[in-house]
């Protein structure tokens, strides 16, 4: 059975109001900048600031350990969701976190002249951290040309040599929403010797993901981008790749003794890498929205968002006024333009509707260049959106030329 998203939106208290927004029909559409969070998410996330809060890994009373066999549990939920050991599982702030953590990590591995492998359509997070370790190591920055916004084998082949070191490149572009395959991409990286980081902000939400099947060495992803709470993500690295890397940040509980002299020893792997007191809440919230997915299943998230988009890109373009940059893409980001308004303009009249899209480079700054236009509106789709909210991106695109009429009323 395919899924029910009017059925699902019952579990979200966004959609409680009639599915209205001051108003207007509810459009939510940009789920790849963040997405509603379902009750069950929210009340797991509670129940530690309601019922037992205390530190993690701190206390030896009977309250700080039931806090520690919950904040474990959640890394043992995690570490089932992406067919990882739980030691392999490192709680961060989100993908930003864990890509500074990988890139600085690195840095002691790295030379002048290795190479690290990036593309143009990466996220500021998945460049800027690279730009300041190459920088600091004299490691060389090469991008993968792009073939019509995808990222092959053979694009791969083109730049690898063996004085590469660190392939890193997001499964899913949070603009062009193409699917990479990282398994094959990443077996060309190993064939070389580098290292494989898998930025998955935008894929782990809406996909199977299985650390094993990839063998990638590390790979990052938010939990706000997959129902989950604010705040909190994941770093997962093999267990002898984690061992490695240098932490990022010192404090409390990443270390197991040091001495005035400066002498420290680190904490077993994976708390060395989380200094300082936690977002146990957040981490509870995570796993439950882990759960929550599961429990819905990959596949028919996927076969959703895929007819979904499918009616988006055929309406838009049968509007005529519209041109689509991915139109054969497979996961659920749609990146458009109406003709002759600037996509700014054009996503503010769509919000006039309801209908909330992002618009402009979407953190991807070194993409506009590719694709030849500074700025792009971009719908992403979720598992609660519905044909109607589509139908409604389409109607609406159809008359954005009339945003001065908005405006200036
Ligand atoms: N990274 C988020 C996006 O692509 C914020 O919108």
């Amino acid at each position: 059975m395919s899924l029910d998203p009017l059925l699902l939106r019952k579990d979200f208290p966004m959609y409680r109001k009639d599915g209205q927004y001051k108003g207007l029909p509810l459009v939510y559409l940009d789920n790849a900048a963040t997405t509603f969070k379902p009750e069950c998410v929210l009340k797991a996330q509670d129940s530690y600031y309601l019922d037992f809060t205390a530190n993690a890994h701190r206390g030896d009373y009977a309250l700080a350990h039931d806090v520690d066999v919950a904040y474990e549990g959640a890394r043992k939920t995690i570490a089932r969701f992406l067919n990882a050991k739980e030691d392999e599982i490192v709680f961060t702030s989100g993908d930003t976190m864990g890509l500074n953590m990988v890139a600085y990590g690195l840095l002691p591995l790295l030379k002048p002249g290795d190479e690290i492998l990036l593309s143009l359509e990466e996220h500021a997070s998945n460049v800027l951290p690279w730009f300041e370790v190459s920088r600091m190591s004299g490691a060389i920055i090469k991008y993968i040309p792009l073939e019509n916004g995808r990222i092959t084998e053979k694009a791969l082949k083109s730049v690898l040599t063996n004085k590469t070191k660190v392939v890193s490149l997001a499964t899913v572009s949070n603009v062009l929403g193409y699917v990479l395959d990282t398994k094959r991409l990443c077996a060309l990286a190993h064939s070389v010797g580098a290292i494989y980081v898998e930025d998955g902000a935008q894929s782990v939400p809406h996909m199977k993901t299985d650390v094993q099947e990839s063998d990638v060495d590390f790979l990052v992803f938010s939990g706000h981008k997959m129902c989950g709470p604010l705040g909190i993500g994941v770093l997962y690295g093999k267990r002898e790749r984690l061992s490695s890397l240098h932490p990022l940040f010192y404090g409390g509980e990443m270390n197991a003794r040091f001495d005035k002299e400066g002498k420290l020893s680190l904490s077993d792997v994976p708390w060395r890498f989380e200094a300082g007191t936690q977002n146990i809440a957040g981490a509870i919230g995570l796993a439950k929205a882990c759960e929550y997915l599961q429990d819905i299943g990959f596949d028919k998230i996927v076969e959703h968002e895929r007819k979904l988009r499918k009616r988006a890109v055929q309406g838009l373009l049968g509007n005529g006024n519209c041109v689509v940059y991915n139109p054969d893409a497979e996961s659920g980001i749609v990146t458009f333009n109406v003709k002759n308004v600037f996509a700014q303009d054009a996503a503010g009249y769509l919000g006039s509707k309801g209908v909330f899209v992002r618009s402009g480079q979407h953190c991807a700054k070194l993409l506009p260049e590719v694709l030849s236009c500074q700025a792009t509106i971009r719908a992403s789709i979720y598992l609660y959106n519905t044909t109607d909210d589509v139908d409604a991106l389409i109607e609406h695109s159809k008359h954005a030329e009339d945003f001065l009429d908005v405006f200036f009323a």
